[in-house]
């Protein structure tokens, strides 16, 4: 998979990619990430990539031309599956989504800054638009980032046990049971039996159970879907 970043911040969001899983999966060759400063590619003298809205009103809107420019110059170079712009009145992220987008090839993700980005580039450039939560962020990059993670860990091979990406909360719109480790009892803090006995069975049984009652108090919305 290949993800193209599209920011004018690219330090805001280059280094959760340059440790662990993330570094991992980009180290094994299994995703390439790339960055893009918009600055780059902005024709104006001032080298400046927002302006005044239009109509009046408070903050500034980014700039269409070095976005299409951009978009232009990596859709001459491979296909894209998505463009994506993050923004916090797109749809919001869930486990679903970042399944299905672990199975694409190359995606490109926008963020924004500022107010946001003229109205055309998302008429004209964006086919999907991307919220990691109903609350406003200063930007998209630590969004982009997020979404990535959630995507990058899907890619087979990048989790060292597939399995545990099986396990997560939320696959399979359960939450996770509890889990435990060592010592099996910490100042009389036991951990439950069953755990211990080596019935594999009855353990999978006893989190199956375990995930839905925490599913069933914390979250009895994941049930109904
Ligand atoms: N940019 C600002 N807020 C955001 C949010 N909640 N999700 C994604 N991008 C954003």
């Amino acid at each position: 998979m290949r993800i193209d970043i599209i920011t004018v911040l690219p330090e805001l969001i280059k280094s959760p990619f340059e440790a662990s899983i993330l570094k991992r999966a980009i180290e094994k060759g299994l995703v390439e990430v790339h960055f893009h400063n918009l600055r780059d590619y902005t024709t104006n003298k001032q080298k400046s990539v927002d302006d005044y809205q239009f109509g009046g009103g408070a903050g500034m809107v980014m700039n269409i031309q070095p976005i299409d420019d951009c978009i232009a110059k990596l859709k001459d170079e491979r296909d894209y599956d998505e463009i994506i712009y993050m923004t916090p009145d797109g749809e919001t992220l869930n486990q679903n989504m970042a399944n299905g987008m672990s199975l694409l090839k190359n995606i490109i993700i926008l963020c924004g800054h500022y107010k946001g980005v003229d109205q055309r580039v998302r008429d004209h450039f964006i086919t999907r638009e991307i919220s990691i939560g109903d609350y406003v962020l200063s930007g998209g990059e630590l969004g982009a980032a997020i979404l990535c993670d959630s995507i990058i860990r899907l890619i087979p091979g990048v989790l060292s046990n597939e399995t545990s990406a099986l396990t997560d909360s939320f696959q399979d719109n359960l939450l996770s049971p509890p889990i435990y480790t060592r010592p099996a009892d910490y100042k009389g803090w036991k951990v439950p039996e069953i755990l211990l006995s080596g019935n594999f069975p009855k353990i999978e049984e006893w989190r199956e159970q375990k995930a839905y009652e925490h599913t069933k108090n914390r979250r009895p919305d994941l049930l109904e879907e």
